[in-house]
């Protein structure tokens, strides 16, 4: 398996609920490592842009109202199929069909609210990263 980075966010529900070092445990615990990190309160131009590809979704609102609801925890994931790796961690998008054990399961209360995002693919996370990162920002590790 190659070595690869990801993007994840903790998004403003499981930051609000304190649970960002239990979903942290559980990227560690999966051979993950933080390879950088920041807190932020992203701006509605920063929420827009990031979810851009959704924008003529019906949800597209209601999703960009909720990420700047709050602060949020974004942070570069590193390790052998750390992509995949990470949306199994996540599960189903609705934490109603989230297998149990899994983040979204555990700390998500609806589809508009499921506590993660994870980059779904090798050229999204690439230029997820880039979105928020500088590549100077990384400490990598691997
Ligand atoms: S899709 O349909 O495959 O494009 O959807 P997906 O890529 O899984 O998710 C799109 C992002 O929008 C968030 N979101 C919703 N998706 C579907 N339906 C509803 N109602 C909805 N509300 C919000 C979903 O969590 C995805 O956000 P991220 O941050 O990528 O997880």
């Amino acid at each position: 398996m190659a070595l690869e980075r990801t993007l994840s966010i903790i998004k403003p529900d499981a930051v609000a609920k304190n649970a960002i070092g239990e979903i942290y445990a559980r990227f560690e615990k999966a051979g993950l490592r933080i390879v950088a990190a920041k807190m932020k309160h992203l701006s509605r131009r920063e929420a827009e842009g990031f979810y851009a590809v959704h924008r003529e979704r019906p949800f597209f609102k209601p999703l960009v109202e909720f990420m700047i609801s709050g602060p949020v925890m974004i942070q570069v994931l590193e390790g052998e199929g750390a992509i995949m790796k990470n949306r199994d961690l996540m599960g189903a998008t609705d934490p109603k069909k989230a297998a149990p054990g899994t983040i979204r399961a555990d700390f998500a209360q609806s589809i508009d609210a499921n506590a993660v995002h994870g980059s779904d693919g090798a050229d999204t996370a690439k230029a997820e990263i880039a979105y928020f990162f500088a590549e100077t920002e990384l400490c990598p590790r691997g």
